[in-house]
Formats: structure tokens, sequence, C-alpha cells
């Protein structure tokens, strides 16, 4: 046989080399030694660097007894080598990737080309390949079509930062990349395409997280004549599939829902991470009978005194560890935590227990359904600091006890989202989602009365606890969509302005229409079980939206910033 490859290792064994020859398939122990090789043969394979590139020809045979290896799958056999080629040797790399120390993230990106051969970031993108694979046969099947859209064109209504790409002809002028392909996909209905879908490349310009890229990429779709069950129900079957097909595992379908203000209750979030249960409790009607002054103060001023209960953790959590968390909750506003631990005898002891009287500790307990052996802890704070404090601890203390198995996998709809969030500076309204995204029937008078009752049709696709997709039926009738411009304080003017080619088709012959947008990458990360995006990219950027192999964002000549009518102008260098 023939094989080419990279010598990830080589062991010189007095007479014999033998070489662990790596392509994208595997590992093969290739074999450099008499009979079928010569002595210079041998002395050659003995000088390769690793990670040189070379061509072996020759037999394959069994491995000697004893000498076979369970873990790779070529273990039993190895090549006797009888002709060798170095098509390129290897410079000294900085890394290797059999290294089982990972080199720091900076220098994996730099040398990405190295950083990509190593096994986990080719099973990664193998994976993501079968993904999109397994998406692209989907909606073939179920009659998409897949038109393109430009990348240059008109700002979008995501509400992230724009890159924006300056026009040389129109001087002065610029096009904004897409952070969606939102609008060219609703003018796709009004065209009556009816089923549209794209993997669009999506451009925004925000603060980076663990999960999120500047350039990422959506599976993007939409659909005419549709509600939001028919577009939730599509993408239930695209779940299940892709379990099945890229995991190997059975997702039962439909995937449980939940409106936006129930998971705020039960979770404090609307991305909940439903591997394991630990529900928030609101104890703030006991709290407000008691003579503790944090708890009844708190329930005085209308605010909200909730907790968690954390099962059998009573000993799990020393004095100095709850003041741990007692700071890290204080990270997301909390002024502190209350806490208890439920005793042999069931009572409930803390350092604040006897500010409390035992009927009311009795009662909180009950709420909280607390066991000997549990442990249970509060915030009083508003209802938003509540929610922010308490699905932080909560997605910690997941973490740190082990609530979950790293292979489990949970998908959830969230629905019924607010339409509108109020600025708390400004004391604006914004679009949740964006301003297309149609209300509840039963809210559509709520835009007038209480537009912060008002209800979206919205959904969210949540996996492990992250926001895995989303999208909305959008407003097709120009009363509606006036009244929601209105409440964002976008004028007719503005409204022309930014969105006037979409409003415009509007007004020709709009088919009720909806759809979503999946986030691919973070399909990709928590399906491989990742927590990092970058690790499903090939090449992706920094938390500083920087690429470190090509060095992007670049300088450019002066030239050519003439020609587009720019000038650089108060930049400090570093
Ligand atoms: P939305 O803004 O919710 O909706 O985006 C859809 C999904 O895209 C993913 N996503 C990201 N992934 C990586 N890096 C980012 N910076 C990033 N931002 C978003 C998330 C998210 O759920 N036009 C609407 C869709 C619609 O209404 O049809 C939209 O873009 O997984
Ligand atoms: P203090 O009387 O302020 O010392 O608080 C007594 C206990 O209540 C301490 O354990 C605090 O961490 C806790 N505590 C104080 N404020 C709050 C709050 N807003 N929510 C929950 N626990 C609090």
């Amino acid at each position: 046989m023939t094989l080419c490859g990279w010598v990830e290792s080589k062991r010189d064994h007095g007479g014999a080399v033998f070489i662990d020859l790596r392509d994208r398939y595997g590992l093969t122990q290739v074999v450099v030694g008499p009979p079928e090789a010569e002595a210079s043969l041998i002395d050659e394979a003995g000088r390769i660097p690793t990670e040189s590139v070379i061509l072996i020809k020759g037999k394959v045979a069994d491995r000697l007894e004893g000498k076979t290896n369970d873990k790779l799958d070529t273990g039993d056999i190895e090549v006797r080598t009888e002709h060798l080629e170095i098509l390129n040797t290897c410079a000294t790399p900085p890394f290797t990737p059999s290294q089982s120390d990972l080199p720091g993230e900076d220098l994996r990106l730099k040398y990405r080309f190295l950083d990509l051969r190593r096994k986990e970031m080719q099973q990664g993108l193998m994976m993501r390949s079968k993904i999109i694979k397994t998406m692209r046969d989907f909606f073939a099947e179920h009659d998409f079509i897949d038109v393109e859209t430009p990348i240059l064109g008109r700002s979008t209504p995501e509400g992230a930062r724009d890159y924006l790409v300056p026009s040389r002809v129109h001087a002065g002028k610029f096009y904004a990349l897409p952070q969606s392909p939102q609008l060219y996909k609703q003018i796709l209905m009004v065209a009556g395409f009816d089923r549209y879908v794209q993997l669009a490349k999506c451009f925004r310009d925000e603060d980076l997280r663990a999960d999120r890229q500047p350039e990422f990429t959506q599976l993007d779709l939409e659909m005419s004549f549709v509600d939001a069950d028919d577009v939730m129900g599509l993408i239930d079957g695209l779940v299940a599939r892709t379990a099945k097909e890229v995991l190997g595992k059975e997702v039962k379908t439909p995937l449980p829902r939940m409106t936006y203000d129930e998971a705020m209750c039960r979770y404090g979030h609307d991305a909940p991470d439903l591997r394991f249960d630990m529900e928030i409790v609101n104890v703030t009607s006991v709290a407000a009978k008691t003579e503790f002054r944090v708890f009844r103060g708190t329930a005085d001023a209308g605010n909200f005194v909730r907790g968690l209960n954390v099962k059998d953790a009573a000993t799990k959590y020393s004095r100095r560890q709850i003041d741990d968390l007692t700071n890290y909750v204080k990270e997301f506003g909390a002024k502190g935590l209350a806490w208890f631990r439920v005793e042999e005898d069931g009572t409930l002891w803390s350092p604040i227990s006897k500010n409390l009287d035992e009927a009311h500790l009795a009662e909180i307990k009950e709420l909280m359904k607390g066991e000997p052996g549990d442990l249970l802890m509060f915030l009083a704070d508003t209802w938003e600091v509540t929610c922010k404090g308490l699905y932080a601890l909560r997605k910690r203390l997941g973490a740190e006890l082990k609530l979950y198995s790293p292979d489990q996998l949970d998908c959830s709809w969230i629905t019924e989202f607010p339409m509108f969030e109020k600025d708390e500076e400004t004391g604006n309204w914004s679009a949740m989602h964006h301003p297309f995204t149609a209300p509840l029937a039963r809210d559509l008078n709520k835009l007038d009365e209480d537009p912060a009752a008002c209800r979206a049709q919205a959904y969210d696709l949540v996996i492990n606890g992250s926001e895995a997709g989303g999208g909305t039926i959008r407003i097709h009738d120009s009363t509606t969509q006036s009244k929601v411009f209105e409440l964002l304080g976008i004028d007719e003017a503005t409204a022309e302005d930014r969105f006037g080619f979409l409003l415009n088709a509007l007004r020709y012959g709009a088919p009720p229409h909806g759809g979503i947008a999946l986030g691919v990458d973070r399909w990709v990360m928590l399906l491989a079980g990742l927590d990092n995006i970058r690790e499903v990219i090939a090449f992706p950027k920094t938390q500083k939206a920087a690429d470190l192999m090509t060095e992007a964002p670049g300088d450019v000549d002066t030239d050519q910033l003439t020609e587009l009518h720019l000038r650089t102008v108060g930049i400090k260098k570093d």
C-alpha cells in the first residue's frame, strides 16, 4: 500500500525506526527496518523531523504478539516500508499536534495550521461539516430553496453595532455588512418564494464572549402562510434528525415549550439550562411576615425574596465557600446571600435563623421542599436582580456539583417573549427581537394600553442553557407596523430611511410570514460538548476581534484610504 501523511512521532529501536504516520483518517504505525528497508533508508527515516510530510510504500503486516494497541483503529497492524520519500520537511514547530499539554490559545490561533492538525480540532470540523450536510439535506427534502443574499448592503435591524465598508464610487457613503439576512428574506416572501433557506454569514460588532464571534454562521430560513407552531414544529424535526445522524441520540419531539414569563419565574433567564432541576422558589409571602429586616424590608418595598434548594449540599459548602458564593452573586448586583442548612432533625440552621420565628422557618422549608441535608439560598432584591443572581448561582452550582453529565442534550423552546424592553437610562422602548416582530393576536390592544405586557410571536431554541436559535412571525400589515415603530420612537422619516425598501415591498401584497435563524457555530459547539465557540470555527477571531494568524485587522496604504475618501484621525498608538 501507499500512505501519505505527517510524521506525528518517531521511535528509534536500534536498527528499525517506528513512525506514527498521521493523516485525516487517523494514525498508522509505519516500520522502517530490515529486511524490507536498506540501512541507508533506515538512517534517513531516523533523521526526519517530526511533522514532516512523507510518502511510504510497503506491505501491511500483523503486529508482533504483545505489541498491538487497542486504543488505535489500526492498532493490530503496521506497514513495513519498502520505499520512503520525504515530500516536505517541517521547521521546528512551536508546539506539536500530539503534545498532551495544550499551548496557550494565542499561540494556537497564530499557528492555526498546526492547531488544526490536532485530532480534536479535526473531529470538531468534521462534525461541523456533518451537521451542515444534515441541515442542507433536511431543508431540501422539505422543499426549501437556497437563495444567497448580499453581503454589501444596508444596515439591518438586529441591534448590534454594524461593520461598515466605505464606498469608493460613492464618496462618503458606506455599506453595512449584514447582521443577518432579515430584510432580504422577508422580501423573498413578498416575491413568492414561500420557503427560503440559506447558510448565511453574519457580522456583528458587539462585545465578544465564549459563545459569540464577530463573524458567525446562521442557518437562516423564512416561510410564508405559517404560524409559530409551524416553524417550531419544523425545527423540532431538524433537531431530532441532527441529534440522530450526528450523535446517534434520540431526541423526543415535540420539544418542550415554556413561555418567557415561566422561564424567568422558574430559572431567572430566557435560556435556562434544563439538564438539571433546582428551580427558583418565591418565598416573598413568608418573608413579608418575618421580623428579619432584610426579608421584611424587601417584601415591604414590593420586591422579592426568591431562593434555590441545593439538594444534599449542606455539608458540601463550608462557611468560606458560601462567602465565595456571596461575593459571586454580588457581581450580579445582589446585596447578600441568605442561607439555611436543613438539619437532621428537620429544623433550619443559619447565622440569621435567630431573626426568624420557628413557624416562619417551617413555612420557608415547606415552600422550598427542604429535606435534611439540603442547603437553601436566598436573594432579597428587585425582580431583575433576583433573576440575574439566582440564574448565575444556579448555573455555577449545577457545574460545581456536576448535576448533569457532559454528554446530556437538552433542547427546548422559550416562547411569548415581551415585544419591548425598556432602556433604564433613557426610558425608551426598544424591540426585544426586531421591529418587524408581530405581537400575539390576543395582545394587539396592549400596544396602546400596556406595551410592557405585550407579548410577541417569538420563539427561541435553547440547547443546554444556550440560545441556539431565535425567530418570530413578522408583522405584515402596515397599521400594526406603524404602531410598533411609533412605540419604538422610529418616526416615519427614519423608518423610510432605514427600512424603506422593506416597507415598500410590504405594500405590494406581502403574505403572512415568519422564520428563524439557528446559530450554526453554537449548534456545533453544543453538540460537540464544548464551551468555546472558537474550537469549532476553522479561523476564529479573538475576544478582541483579531485574527492572530493573518493579523487582521491590519494597516492599509494611505493611497487606499484616499481612494475611499477616508482619513484616520485621533488614533492613539498602544
Ligand atoms: P438572532 O439575533 O437571535 O436572530 O440570531 C439568531 C441566532 O444566531 C446566533 N448568534 C450568534 N452566534 C455566534 N456569534 C454571535 N455573535 C451571534 N449572534 C447571534 C444565536 C442566535 O440564536 N434575523 C433574526 C432571526 C429571525 O428573526 O429569523 C436573527 O438574526 O444562536
Ligand atoms: P446583614 O444584617 O446585612 O449583615 O445581613 C445578614 C445576612 O443576610 C448576611 O448573611 C447577608 O449576606 C444576608 N443578606 C443581606 N442582604 C441580603 C439580600 N438583599 N438578599 C439576601 N441576603 C442578604
